[in-house]
């Protein structure tokens, strides 16, 4: 599944989650603003003088965090269950024929000078190209590279999640059902993506295999963490918005990497590979949930306006080089990078949002519409305007700012630095 990236804003789309204890106290240790935007509390204030602003506000987190967990709960009622067992023959029908035989699949060997098809010289002069070829490729790239084959290599935390959601989940391991065989048969398809861009960066020398190895590990024990855990409609909507993400990440690489960028034409050949699987994936999470919303179109775009509140974080959200403390100021870094370098951008999340609002109508729906649903619908709307304008905005304060690339040393390469303009 996929890659990094997703809003590279620092604020989310509705209200300010920032938790009390953030708010109390600054980097520095002294007294800051609770929320600049609400005015409430300025840097100068006490800790003893906001301590009751503090209590309302931390109340009035928990009265809401107990409405979300109410809101995402109510898809787990039986008759919305039903709705996920009855279409599980239109999933036979529909959505198990995107998965490819094992027989028609292509395999890491496929792209990668194998041993076994070229003999012992003629497998070493094909490393010798695949390494002449690599060495073009530019540091920033590089790292997207890495940040694309860890989340690919955390594959073990995927299937963990959608065999989390009620209605769908395969129970034993080995169900016979059609969404138990999606599950498997697409984990067994994802398998591949991190073992060929694992092989391909190994045979290149061009990267600190054991530091990559380790980020990979730490993302596993790390997780990641979803909303609305259980709910399969918000778990579509997920799965669909990340498969596309997916798709566009490595289709991005390839054209970077390829003949009209850094020249590797092997690594090109593997991220579009990669990249047209995440095609096949996107089309049937979108299939699934276009069927949600005929099946139930205000429960489908209140879930989705759900999610997009909170914005989509990626797989990768707590990725770690071991030198940032949970993940998260080291996965900003990477955000930049991948934004700069031009593998994932705010475009390309917005694009994401247009394309998915399309496929599944959100503009038409109308009938069947409760307010909460026709407010989702609005809001739902007018997001891909409110990102874009809010980029221009970032963009327009960094020029006016006049900021300066931060050069950042990268474990994965050896400790070479990548510069890059931090929002
Ligand atoms: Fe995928
Ligand atoms: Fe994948």
């Amino acid at each position: 599944m996929a890659l990094a990236a997703t809003c590279l804003f620092s604020s989310c789309y509705c209200k300010t989650h920032t938790t009390a204890a953030a708010a109390l106290v600054g980097n520095d240790g002294t007294a800051v603003a609770i929320n600049r935007r609400s005015w409430r509390c300025r840097s100068m204030a006490t800790a003893a003088s906001i301590a009751p602003a503090v209590g309302r506000r931390r109340s009035a987190e928990k009265k809401d965090a107990v409405v979300e967990e109410e809101e995402w709960r109510s898809y787990l009622a039986p008759e919305r269950l039903e709705v996920l067992r009855q279409l599980e023959p239109w999933v036979e029908e529909h959505v198990l024929p995107l998965l490819k035989p094992v027989e028609a699949s292509w395999q890491p060997s496929d792209l990668l000078p194998d041993p076994a098809a070229l003999g012992s010289d003629g497998f070493h002069a094909a490393c010798l190209e695949l390494r002449a070829g690599a060495a073009g490729v530019p540091d920033n790239l590089l790292v997207c590279l890495v940040a694309n084959m860890v989340t690919e290599e955390a594959l073990p935390t995927y299937p963990s999640g959608l065999n989390r959601l009620e209605g769908v989940r395969d129970t034993t391991g080995a169900d016979a059902t059609a969404w138990a065989r999606w599950i498997r048969g697409w984990a067994a398809e994802e398998n591949r993506h991190g073992d060929v861009l694992n092989r391909y960066m190994h045979l290149s020398g061009r990267f600190d295999m054991r530091e990559v190895e380790r980020t990979v590990q730490r993302l596993i024990r790390d997780g990641m963490v979803v909303h609305a855990p259980a709910s399969p409609y918000h778990g579509f909507i997920y799965v669909a918005f990340q498969e596309r993400a997916t798709a566009i990440a490595h289709g991005n690489t390839a054209r970077l990497v390829g003949a009209s960028g850094a020249g590797d034409a092997t690594l090109a050949r593997i991220c579009g590979t990669v990249a047209a699987d995440e095609k096949r994936h996107e089309a049937a999470y979108t299939r699934i949930m276009g069927k949600l919303f005929e099946a139930d179109p205000d429960a489908a775009v209140r879930a989705m306006a759900y999610l997009m509140r909170r914005r989509i974080d990626m797989p990768t959200a707590l990725i770690n080089d071991g030198r940032h403390s949970g993940g998260t100021d080291f996965y900003a870094r990477f955000v930049a990078i991948a934004h700069q370098a031009g593998t994932y951008t705010v475009s390309d999340y917005c694009g994401i949002l247009e394309h998915l609002i399309r496929q599944w109508g959100v503009e038409e729906l109308a009938e069947g519409l409760s307010g909460e649903g026709s407010r989702a619908r609005d809001y739902l709307c007018a997001l891909p305007h409110k990102i874009q304008r809010m980029e221009e905005k970032a963009h327009d304060r960094a020029v006016k700012a006049q900021k300066k690339p931060t050069p950042i040393p990268i474990n994965w390469i050896f400790d070479r630095i990548v510069s890059v303009v931090l929002p």
